[in-house]
């Protein structure tokens, strides 16, 4: 299974959820998280700056796209036959009217046509998957990788590094 985005706030609850449901897992990240997509359970890390065409990645049975850009075609060369590609990030690519979601209502549309699954995930938090969640934190095998913790008063500079992609897992702001 591949992760792309592994670093990021998504990307780093999905490797180490996948990691738990057994499955063999390989991250998409910048070459400077690579120690951190590891210290996730991830089993490899492919850096995509020195290797920018999925089609060298090798062939997942699924991928979960948690970052931003890449066209359908282009992440679909790195599936299996029958692979599943499940769409996450937004697309900057979308217009004014479909906006992020151009991406995934077009893994949707073209689905019914190909041999891959092509699908789209968009959050929907509810008690029992949170409670789920929470116990998997309890017993350990789930952390939230927590990158930062800001006061209010260093809001700014925390959003500045978020919008700029640099922090590894998320960051938190404190209210109090
Ligand atoms: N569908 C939903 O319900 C839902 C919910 C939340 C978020 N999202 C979307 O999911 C995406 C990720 O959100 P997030 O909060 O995890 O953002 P994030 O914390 O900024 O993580 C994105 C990660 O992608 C990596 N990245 C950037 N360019 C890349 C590329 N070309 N190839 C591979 N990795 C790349 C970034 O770091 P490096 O470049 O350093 O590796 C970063 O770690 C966003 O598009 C967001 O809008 C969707």
């Amino acid at each position: 299974m591949l992760i792309i985005g592994a670093g990021g706030g998504v990307g780093s609850f999905m490797v180490q959820l996948a990691v738990a449901a057994g499955a063999r897992v390989a991250g998409v990240a910048s070459a400077g998280k690579a120690a951190f997509v590891r210290s996730l359970g991830a089993e490899r890390v492919i850096d995509y700056r020195a290797t920018p065409d999925p089609a060298d990645w090798g062939r997942f049975d699924v991928i979960i796209e948690a970052a931003d850009g890449r066209a359908l075609h282009v992440l679909r060369r790195a599936l299996t036959e029958r692979g599943t590609l499940a769409i996450v990030g937004a697309d900057k690519s979308g217009g004014p009217l479909l906006r992020g979601t151009d991406r995934q209502l077009r893994a949707i549309l073209l689905n019914p046509w190909v041999k891959h699954r092509l699908t789209a995930v968009m959050q929907r938090e509810n008690s029992d998957d949170l409670a789920t969640l929470l116990d998997m934190v309890d017993r350990g095998t789930l952390r939230a990788a927590i990158d930062e913790v800001a006061p209010l008063s260093g809001a700014f500079p925390l959003i500045d590094r978020l919008a700029q992609q640099q922090t590894r897992g998320k960051a938190v702001i404190e209210l109090v």
